[in-house]
């Protein structure tokens, strides 16, 4: 019965947790795609700045004409703000959790969104590299539970990687998977190993830039050079460490490395120092650049 209740359902109202860049990026592309959006976050300053970086990524379209001002305020009124998380999730059909990756406020915000939504509400994270089946277990609806990765920057970057738990049904999944499309995504589904696809690729890439940087190979940029010029990546590997945040990386990498037991992917040193010293990249003004 549960089975056919959800393979009609329709993703009308999401609720997006955490103003950060994840979130905010999240809740744009979902307002932009016709859903009602409510963006959660304790901190109303955080709330505030989100809803400015998203009114500048929609004024940034206008001045492209690729939209008008009736479609950026329609896109705008579309996004409500919440600082309380029970208030903020109420009646939503899907809520995507886009908090800081650290595993414990990821589990307990499960374990209460499992108490405090309906029960056909579909529970996504936009985890980087912490276990869905994990996360899903923390909860007594594992099959509503799955990975919704979106990169950064949200508005541009194409995929969506869709991470099924051991417990996801295939009805989860079918929802997760039209509904990244509906937000003009690309959806790949991956099963749930540490780090998943995306990272378990990207991080070590970034990680051995650093070594390079740390052992004296090339200065910064020509490390970055190499691999744009080289490779033709977008952007090299100590830039785009930046733009997603050290700490992230940082956080990232002891996940492989604790989870997979191989000292392949051990953190380097140096990058623990940049950490350490609050470097964290673009968000700080400082990383392996300087920003101003
Ligand atoms: N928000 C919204 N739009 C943005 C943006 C942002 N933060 N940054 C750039 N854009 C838009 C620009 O407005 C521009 O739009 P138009 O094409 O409509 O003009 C477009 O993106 C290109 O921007 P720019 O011309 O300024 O710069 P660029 O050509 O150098 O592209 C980039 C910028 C898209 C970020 C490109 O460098 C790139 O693709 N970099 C790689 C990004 C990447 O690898 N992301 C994944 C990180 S890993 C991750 O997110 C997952 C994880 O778990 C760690």
């Amino acid at each position: 019965m549960r089975m056919e209740v959800e393979a009609e359902m329709n993703i009308g109202r999401i609720a997006v947790i955490g103003g950060g860049t994840m979130g905010n990026g999240i809740a744009q592309v979902a307002a932009q795609a016709g859903k009602e959006v409510r963006l959660i976050d304790p901190s109303a300053a955080a709330l505030e700045k989100a809803v400015t970086r998203i009114e500048r990524n929609l004024d940034r379209k206008i001045d492209k004409q690729l939209i008008d001002v009736a479609k950026r305020d329609a896109t705008l009124a579309r996004i409500q703000t919440y600082e309380s998380l029970e208030a903020g999730v109420e009646n939503s059909d899907l809520v995507v959790e886009a908090v800081p990756e650290v595993p414990n406020l990821k589990y307990s915000i499960f374990e209460e969104l499992d108490r405090i939504t309906g029960s056909e509400t579909i529970l996504a994270s936009n985890t980087s590299s912490i276990s869905i089946t994990e996360i899903a277990a923390r909860t007594d609806r594992p099959e509503q539970v799955i990975g919704m990765h979106f990169m950064n920057p949200v508005p541009v970057m194409a995929l969506v990687e869709v991470i099924r738990g051991l417990a996801t049904s295939d009805e989860t999944t079918k929802l997760t998977l039209d509904l990244a499309q509906e937000l003009g995504k690309t959806p790949v589904e991956v099963n749930d190993f540490p780090g998943f696809v995306s990272n378990r690729v990207l991080m070590p890439m970034i990680n051995e830039a650093v070594f390079a940087l740390m052992e004296g190979v090339a200065r910064p940029e020509a490390i970055d050079d190499i691999m744009k010029l080289g490779m033709n990546h977008p952007m090299g590997p100590l830039e785009l460490a930046d733009l997603i945040g050290l700490d992230t990386c940082l956080n990232i990498l002891q996940v492989l490395h604790r989870e997979l037991g191989d000292d392949r992917y051990r953190p380097c040193p140096l990058l623990r120092k940049y950490v350490a010293a609050g470097w964290l990249g673009r968000k700080a003004s400082r990383g392996f650049y300087v920003y101003t």
